[in-house]
């Protein structure tokens, strides 16, 4: 019997899609789940799912170290937002997919299964993966079936399936960020119940002091919060855990997906709005105007291609290089201030600055103010000669 992979989470999906797979397509299923943070006690329920569905083979596959260093850090050097959504989901996919491939060539499977419907952007990411880096088959049980949440939820009971949670949303989680959707939040008409929310406070309980916290960087990278150097994934735990506290990281956007759908997206993403807001700080220190300029430009650009499925595409190493490259100088320390639910940098410090104090202030006599004088004459020269064609 052939043997197919299946991205395995135990939500109802891809729980579903385990049965599906030997009723409907014949195959022996081997269920992989890649952890890059959605939690241990997410993880243990994917194993304990897979073994009551008694799939052929289970695997879990820790990739959070690798999401950190190859993933997320390229999201905070390239202060990577879609729509005020720092991607994390986005991130993720192209990681999963790569895990899930290397599993199925061990294995010899002939193919990869995912659970995704037809109406998301995750579909594009995972199959954009396995069609670039293999040749191996798709199956996307959901979406050729062409479920609705009710059927699959009856094929689940038919087939003694016991989902081992009682959620109501649909919830996407890892180290970077959670994103919850479904049920009453489909509509924008509806306001998000607080009860959706895990990693952050509301702006009315968050601290009542405000917090000063100090992220160190490398080369864009940040290597210390607080005076702490650690490892980029317990940065990014402090992270969620000191801007969650201060009420920051809720976002609540009508996304633009890729089908064209509009869709009322919540987000929790707190550390990542403040080491991207820290790293911005520190960017506007030691970067050029001109480089400032380019790194908006290809801050949107990177975004969209991440967001959009292209992880592959060549121009998005392109950036990365670019990037990587820009980043060299953007190493300092900033301290950022968080008070329900704002975020403001206070200092900002680097052997990089391209600011000086000695040419900003008033009382500097070495810079000769005369010398500007002859700049701004030649400066409006083409619209001054515009205007005197009218005068
Ligand atoms: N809208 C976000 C994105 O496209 C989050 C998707 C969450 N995925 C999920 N299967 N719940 O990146």
């Amino acid at each position: 019997m052939d043997k197919v992979v299946l991205a395995f989470s135990g939500g109802l999906d891809t729980s579903v899609c385990v049965k599906l797979l030997e009723e409907k397509y014949d195959v022996e299923v081997i269920t992989a789940c890649v952890d890059v943070g959605q939690g241990d006690e997410e993880i243990a329920k994917a194993e304990k799912m897979a073994k009551e569905i008694g799939g052929y083979k289970h695997y879990t596959i820790d990739a959070k170290e690798e999401f950190a260093n190859e993933y997320i850090a390229r999201g905070i050097k390239a202060n990577a937002e879609y729509e005020g959504y720092p991607l994390s989901t986005a991130l993720a996919r192209p990681l999963i997919a790569q895990k899930i491939i290397d599993i199925a060539k061990k294995e010899g499977a002939t193919a990869i299964a995912h659970g995704c419907t037809g109406k998301g952007n995750d579909q594009f990411r995972f199959e954009a993966v396995i069609l670039a880096m293999s040749d191996l088959d798709i199956i996307a049980p959901i979406r050729e079936l062409n479920l609705t949440r009710t059927e699959e939820q009856a094929y689940a009971a038919e087939k003694g399936i016991k989902l081992n949670s009682d959620k109501i949303y649909s919830i996407d989680e890892n180290i970077w960020g959670r994103s919850i959707e479904g049920d009453i939040l489909e509509d924008p008409a509806n306001e998000p119940p607080e009860e959706i929310y895990a990693w952050t406070a509301s702006a009315e309980d968050a601290l009542d002091t405000p917090q000063k916290v100090s992220i160190e960087f490398e080369e864009g990278i940040p290597v210390a919060i607080n005076g702490e150097m650690m490892p980029l994934i317990d940065i990014i735990k402090e992270a969620n855990k000191i801007a969650g506290e201060n009420g920051i990281g809720r976002v609540d956007t009508i996304e633009n997906r890729m089908i064209g759908l509009k869709s009322r997206e919540t987000y929790e993403v707190p550390g990542a709005k403040l080491l991207i807001a820290a790293h911005q700080a520190l960017e506007e220190l030691v970067l050029t105007t001109d480089e400032l300029r380019f790194a908006e430009y290809m801050s949107t650009l990177y975004a969209d291609l991440v967001y959009r499925a292209l992880w592959q595409e060549p121009l998005r190493e392109d950036i990365d290089q670019a990037i990587d490259h820009m980043q060299r100088r953007v190493s300092g320390e900033v301290t950022m201030k968080l008070f329900k639910g704002s975020i403001a940098p206070l200092t900002r410090e680097s052997p990089f600055s391209l600011h000086s104090i000695e040419q900003i202030t008033f009382e500097d006599k070495e810079t000769d103010q005369r010398e500007v004088e002859g700049m701004i004459k030649y400066h409006g020269l083409q619209a001054a000669n515009y205007q005197k064609l009218n005068r």
